[in-house]
């Protein structure tokens, strides 16, 4: 068992950034990346890095962000960080949660959305092996701004920030990307003997290497490629930082046995499951806990949201799944049809240009072109159900409450207000009437007349 599995281990993640440069009325950590907030994919990331506990620091009255955080993981202490005055001075905001003490203190940042559950392991391994202080670091295309990590015969001593840099020192460019892993049991110690003593008069956590060679102790960096360690502050680093996360997205799928035609135009979430041997045609979008099962086929232009697909259904083109779509196996849902809170029975189809919501389709069915589910009458929303192997011709409008039954017929064009008994033909419409020669007696009326340009 590696030596990080057996230790205890606290992650504090700083979420009390302003994010003015987001230009936003949500706060910076609530954006989303692959539909969750960054705030959320770095709860994941830690707690998937073995954090027993998490603190969570928030700027003053932040209680959309305590609120976030809470509901990703209810477990999760908030302690708020009254002023900002620094990396180290938030850090210390969770006093109480470092007082109750740990053998492996982790610190990420609620901005900083890419790191991976390997990367804060990584930041932990060192500490088992005696270190004080481990900072991740990454080699920066362009350096400027970020703190650089100074190393001296294969030692961590010192992290040095841009602004407080001299000339040779910029001239580094291994940089700090801010993440630090502390030993619990001096990280106390090391966190309070932080001054603030420098360009920007704030208590820097990256002190925490030199305070923690003068107390005697060793400082080790753990390098991480650049892509992981993006920070977020304006709305540009969050498409950047959503273009790195779909492509991870996008690869793991396919190596997980999908199929993605054109890979960099389907638009996956944290937890899309896409099962063996699933099919993705080019411009598909998943929202939120959508599974589809092995063997489906997502046709092009797609969207899916909360649903689920069963193995060997086929979606689309230019289908859409809303909330509580569930499509049962071998089911078809063809183009210009939408499904909301309802199961489409195994093997049924509806092919083309419909509308079914609260309802429930039993198996075989057939829907025709055009059927629509009345399910709202302003007020409520009532369910349809249909039954199996029943035949809905095009064109009808089921309105709801009602019930066709097992394999019953519903003529095309009809308006079902009543249920339809099991195996009954329904038709609620006009009878067709036939008027012989009309037209021709119409059109002889009109004659000589001026004629208006028809639309
Ligand atoms: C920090 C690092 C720098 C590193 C860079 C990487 C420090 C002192 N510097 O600089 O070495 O290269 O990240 O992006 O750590 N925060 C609080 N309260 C505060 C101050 C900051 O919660 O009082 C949070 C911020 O919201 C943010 C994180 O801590 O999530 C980092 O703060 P920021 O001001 O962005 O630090 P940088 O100057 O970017
Ligand atoms: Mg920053």
């Amino acid at each position: 068992m590696p030596k990080t599995q057996a230790r205890t281990c606290l992650a504090v993640i700083l979420a009390a950034g302003e994010g003015t440069r987001m230009k936003s009325a949500l706060p910076k950590v609530l954006h989303q990346v692959a539909n969750r907030s960054m705030l959320a994919q770095v709860l994941a990331s830690v707690q998937a890095a073995g954090a027993d506990r998490i603190a969570v620091v928030v700027g003053p009255g932040r209680e959309d962000v305590a609120a976030e955080a809470l509901r990703v993981e209810p477990a999760c202490e908030i302690f708020v960080q009254s002023e900002r005055l620094g990396t180290a001075h938030a850090v210390l905001a969770a006093r109480k949660a470092l007082e109750a003490g740990c053998d492996d203190l982790v610190i990420a940042f609620a901005d900083t959305p890419l790191v991976q559950p390997e990367t804060f392991a990584a930041l932990r391994a060192p500490l088992a092996d005696g270190a004080s202080v481990a900072a991740l670091g990454f080699e920066a295309r362009d350096p400027t701004g970020y703190g650089r990590l100074l190393q001296q015969d294969g030692a961590l001593v010192a992290i040095r920030e841009h602004k407080d840099a001299s000339e040779a020192e910029r001239a580094v460019t291994l940089c700090n990307a801010g993440l630090i892993g502390l030993d619990g049991a001096r990280a106390l110690e090391i966190l309070t003997a932080i001054g603030n003593a420098n360009a920007q008069k704030e208590f820097y956590l990256t002190d925490a290497v030199e305070v923690s060679r003068k107390l005697g102790g060793r400082a080790v960096c753990v390098v991480a490629p650049e892509t992981e360690v993006m920070g977020v502050n304006d709305r540009v680093q969050l498409a950047a930082a959503e273009a790195v996360l779909q492509k991870r997205l996008r690869e793991a799928a396919m190596r997980a046995g999908a199929t993605l035609i054109a890979p960099d135009t389907v638009f996956l979430s944290h937890d899309t499951q896409l099962g063996c041997d699933v099919v993705v045609e080019p411009n598909v979008v998943f929202g939120p806990a959508v599974r589809v099962g092995e063997g489906a086929v997502i046709h092009a232009f797609s969207h899916l949201a909360e649903a689920s697909v069963a193995a060997g259904a086929s979606i689309g083109p230019f289908a859409r799944l809303r909330p509580g779509a569930r499509i049962g196996e071998k089911a078809k849902v063809g183009n210009f049809v939408e499904i909301k809170a309802a199961d489409i029975g195994a093997g049924a189809a509806v092919s083309h240009l419909t509308y079914i919501g609260d309802a429930t389709v039993g198996a075989h069915a057939n829907i025709g072109a055009g059927t629509i589910t009345c399910n709202y009458d302003g007020f409520d929303k009532a369910r349809t159900i249909i039954g199996e192997g029943a035949f809905i011709g095009s064109n009808s409008a089921l309105v709801a409450p009602v019930q066709v039954g097992d394999g019953a017929y519903v003529g095309s064009g009809s308006v079902i207000t009543k249920d339809v008994a099991p195996d009954a033909l329904a038709v609620a419409r006009g009878r067709q009437i036939e008027k012989a020669g009309w037209a021709g007696a119409f059109r002889k009326a009109h004659e000589g007349k001026p004629k208006k340009r028809p639309g």
